[in-house]
């Protein structure tokens, strides 16, 4: 894989605080990426479960680095496998464990279990509270259906990939939550997420990758990784007219805070 020069400065802290390490995409050159990572400034990544295997997945890669964490949970995608929440609560009390996630409601692919998706999402809700953890929410197409679940539970967490308006950043903001932007915030048609990401507070902004998706411009369609995020906070930070370096130190000091690392 090829690592873009411009992103081998020695950042002094990246943080991703949304990653999909355990995917197949990096099955190839794994090893060798989260070392340049290391290398390169990546001080922490949170690789996010979706499923069962994929939790375990994920708190493996955690036991072997120590700047990897782990979130787990069950992704709305994944529901119809009927992975156990029981098992979910069992890999969450793992010391590497920092979050439930990635958790949430996608009427985007699924339409027709909205109702389930809904119970899936609310218990684990639950579990995360029960745990003390904070949750990583995924929400596409479905916000009405999150803004009222999350009113109703307020949990501790992050919206991960913000998609919605600026009035609903600003309830989520009112719940304590915070938001994470990644690359999509480079794209020509991020549409109303430059407004959104001028009103996020200092201390509620997460960035992420979602890696291996949404590369961030001129890298859009390729494999993404963490290291590609000063791309992003450069974005962010002309927009919020400041500079990259200072995005990229608040962004870590808010995951290290939510995540209580
Ligand atoms: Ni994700």
């Amino acid at each position: 894989m090829e690592y873009p020069i411009e992103c081998k400065l020695p950042y002094p802290a990246i943080f991703d605080s949304h990653a999909h390490l355990d995917d197949k995409a990096f099955d190839e050159d794994r090893e060798t990426l989260i070392e340049e990572m290391k290398n390169s400034g990546v001080a922490g990544i949170i690789t996010c479960g979706c499923d069962i295997e994929s939790s375990k997945r994920a708190l493996s890669l955690a036991h072997k680095y120590d700047f990897i964490y782990a979130a787990v949970g069950i992704h709305p995608e994944e529901i119809q496998k009927g992975d156990s929440l029981d098992e979910i609560e069992v890999l969450a009390q793992d010391k590497k464990c920092v979050a439930i996630g990635e958790i949430g409601l996608d009427y985007y692919y699924d339409k027709e279990h909205k109702k389930l998706q809904k119970e899936i999402f609310s218990s684990q809700i639950d579990l995360a509270k029960k745990l003390h953890l904070p949750i990583i929410v995924h929400d596409r197409e479905a916000h009405e259906d999150t803004l009222i679940i999350l009113k109703d539970k307020k949990p501790k967490g992050v919206l991960h990939c913000f998609s919605g308006s600026v009035e609903m950043a600003k309830e989520v903001l009112k719940l304590g939550m915070y938001l994470g932007v990644g690359g999509v915030i480079t794209f020509k048609n991020a549409r109303k997420l430059p407004e959104v990401v001028k009103i996020i507070p200092d201390d509620k902004l997460l960035i992420e990758t979602d890696c291996p998706y949404l590369a961030p411009v001129p890298y859009r369609g390729k494999v993404c990784f963490s290291g590609m995020i000063p791309l992003t906070a450069k974005k962010i930070a002309e927009i919020r007219e400041t500079d990259t370096e200072s995005i990229l130190q608040l962004t870590k000091e808010n995951a290290t805070r939510l995540f209580n690392i």
